[in-house]
This record gives structure tokens, C-alpha cells and sequence, in this order.
């Protein structure tokens, strides 16, 4: 193991304490947003079903608690209906079977967990959109809705189970379409100063950008400071399988947005963008989702230029533990004040459990753990 800063074994224990108390009440689901102590669930096929199931492979990886491990499996063992159920899947498959599948196949070498993982990576590739190349997101919400020429920024966070599925069968398909993705990404949501477009909207025909769109950030010119999070993060993964330099200096241009951005407890606004007079909640799950991105990015740079991204990210982690954790008692939810959707009122000053998921994830990786689930 590395050498840790002094607060992270003493983090450690509250989420190990803590997860260990809350995984009897939550059982084999999926969390979603915590209210007045207790996670609402949701279905599985909602997008942030893998992050209960990671996190608990992320504390059962250094505590081997065998009841911890019995309820991810639980969990991913839910999922298989919703593999069958093709009309509600989109493209957040990355998500849900990284954190599940591809886990337990990396931690345990599991080989139901490998062919439901790449499984999931050819159904995801069939979302690619060859004309515009770009993996569209969602299905309709609401009857006859077209959605077919949607991509979204939250994306490039579900192209390393691509990547993965490449690696593990030695089928560059899989990798070529999250290259090919991810190159759109730099071209059409990346913006010159760092910040980055939450939705474009493609003609799904000719392949040509039609629109941008604000999303679930405050407008179309704003910064959405999750949506910066999943940027840092996912184009750090891209680098990190693909070794291609775009990647790493985009990484690191969307990384000195964010970092210059926030505020003097390190833990970012919902948007980063804002007319003064509106009162912006926190949103501290884009705070763990750039923290534990920005560590794996100070690991793909020169030495000279690692510790910027190491100080950035511990200083965001260890402001989550001790300004935002929710240590004490058998209140579910490990971190206080995320943002879900503000534009929609969802949600908007409370636990989430990719906050969660995140934080651990970014402390673990402080205490020297290397695996990547991604
Ligand atoms: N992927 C949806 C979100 O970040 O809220």
C-alpha cells in the first residue's frame, strides 16, 4: 500500500462502520437518493443501479466481509431481467454492469459476471449511431418522443465496459465505437475554456450536429459541474486504454476548469455558471466523481505535473468527509448535499448514491487499492 494522507484511515472506518450498518437495512436493491435518512429505492433499470453493488464490492475488496459480497451478487443477479427487458435498456448499461458484472468478474473471475458484462457491451454498441458516430443515449420518455439522435456528456462513462469487453475478447469492434464516441465528444461537447455541454442533439440520418442543450445544467452557455465531473473522469479512461495524448490533454483542460472553479471548501455548485442572484444547492456527488477521476488522472501524467491532481482530488475527498459525511447513527446515505436534477427539482440537497459510490471509490484509491472497476 502507499502512503496515505492521515484522515484516510480514520475515513476508512466510518464508511467500513457504516456501510456494514446501512447494507442490513438496504439489502439487495437500488438505492437511488436518500430522504430524511432513508434511500429511496429504485427500480433496476434506473440508471444508478450498479453503485450500491460497487460499493460494496469496493469495501468487500478490504474487508472480505462475506455478507457484503452476498448481497452485491444478489444485486447483480436482479439485473438479469432487465437484460431481457431490451425495451428499457439505454445506453447507462455501462454504468450498471461495470459496478456489477465486470467487478465481480475482475475481482473473482466470476464467468456468469464475464457473459452478462459483454452481454451488456453488445448491447451498448448497438446504440452506436454509425452516421454521426456518437452512442445514442436514451429511449423516449414519453410516447413518440424521438430521442434517436441524442448523445450526453454522462456517456463517456459507460465506454470503458467497451473498452473492457475489447480487451477481454480481443475484438477491437468494441473499443473502435467508444474511440469513435469519444472522438465526437472532443469535437462537439468539449468547449475551448473546459466546461462542456451536458445533451447535443444530432440529425441522426446525416450524422450533422443540430443543437446543444443545457440539460441538467442552468442553461446552454452554463457549466454543469457534474456533467465536468463525468468529462475529467471518462476522458481519463479513454487515455488510459487507448494511450492517445487527445484524451489526456482534454482530460486535463476539462480538469483545470473544474479545479479553478471551486469554491473555498473544494466541493463544486451544482453549476459553475450562474446568474448571481441565484442561490445555487451543492451538488457534493460532483465533487467524488471528480475527486476519484482527478487521482486516476495524476497516476497518466509526468511526475512534474501529478501532484496538481493528487492535491486537488484529497482536498476534495477529505472536505466531503469531514464537512459533508454523515457518519453517526443508522441514517442511510454516506454524503450529505448532492444535487440530482435541479431543472426538475429532483432531489436537490441530498445523499446520492453516486456520491457514495465515488467517495469510497476515490478514498480507496487513496489507500493504494489499484484495481479499476472501469
Ligand atoms: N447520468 C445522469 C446524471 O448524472 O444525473
Amino acid at each position: 500500500m502507499t502512503e496515505q494522507p492521515n484522515w484516510v484511515s480514520e475515513a476508512w472506518q466510518q464508511v467500513t462502520q457504516k456501510v456494514n450498518r446501512t447494507s442490513k437495512t438496504i439489502g439487495a436493491n437500488f438505492p437511488h437518493a436518500s430522504e430524511n435518512g432513508t434511500y429511496i429505492l429504485a427500480e433496476p433499470h434506473w440508471w444508478t443501479a450498479g453503485f450500491w453493488p460497487g460499493l460494496l464490492w469496493l469495501v468487500y475488496q478490504d474487508t472480505k466481509d462475506a455478507a457484503l459480497k452476498q448481497l452485491a451478487e444478489e444485486c447483480e443477479a436482479k439485473l438479469d431481467t432487465v437484460q431481457n427487458e431490451y425495451y428499457r435498456l439505454d445506453h447507462d448499461m455501462g454504468f450498471m454492469w461495470t459496478l456489477t458484472s465486470v467487478a465481480h468478474y475482475k475481482l473473482l473471475g466470476n464467468e456468469d459476471s464475464k457473459r452478462r458484462a459483454l452481454l451488456a457491451a453488445n448491447l451498448l454498441m448497438g446504440r452506436f449511431n454509425v452516421n454521426g458516430n456518437f452512442i445514442r443515449a436514451w429511449n423516449p420518455w414519453t410516447e413518440g418522443e424521438d430521442n434517436s439522435g441524442v448523445a450526453i456528456i454522462d456517456c463517456m462513462m459507460n465506454l470503458p465496459l467497451l473498452y473492457w469487453a475489447s480487451e477481454e475478447t480481443g475484438d477491437p469492434r468494441f473499443k473502435s465505437v467508444a474511440k469513435r464516441h469519444a472522438d465526437t465528444v472532443l469535437e462537439h461537447f468539449i468547449r475551448n475554456d473546459g466546461s462542456v455541454h451536458h445533451i447535443v442533439r444530432f440529425d441522426p440520418e446525416s450524422g450533422s450536429k443540430v443543437e446543444a442543450l443545457g440539460g441538467q445544467g442552468y442553461s446552454l452557455d452554463s457549466a454543469w459541474s457534474r456533467g465536468t465531473a463525468w468529462a475529467i473522469y471518462g476522458l481519463t479512461l479513454c487515455y488510459h486504454y487507448t494511450k492517445e495524448a487527445k484524451y489526456l490533454e482534454t482530460a486535463k483542460r476539462v480538469a483545470h476548469f473544474f479545479i479553478s472553479h471551486l469554491p473555498e471548501d473544494f466541493v463544486p455548485d451544482w453549476d459553475f455558471r450562474l446568474p448571481a442572484d441565484i442561490d445555487s444547492p451543492k451538488d457534493s456527488s460532483a465533487g467524488a466523481i471528480a475527486a476519484s477521476g482527478l487521482l486516476l488522472l495524476a497516476n497518466q501524467v509526468t511526475a512534474a505535473e501529478a501532484p496538481v491532481y493528487k492535491r486537488a482530488g484529497e482536498k476534495i475527498l477529505e472536505s466531503l468527509f469531514r464537512n459533508y459525511g454523515n457518519w453517526e447513527g443508522s441514517e442511510e446515505g454516506l454524503i450529505l448535499h448532492g444535487t440530482s436534477h435541479f431543472p426538475d427539482g429532483k432531489y436537490t440537497d441530498n445523499p446520492l448514491i453516486y456520491g457514495d459510490y465515488y467517495f469510497v471509490e476515490g478514498l480507496a484509491r487513496l489507500k493504494g487499492y489499484k484495481e479499476l472497476f472501469w
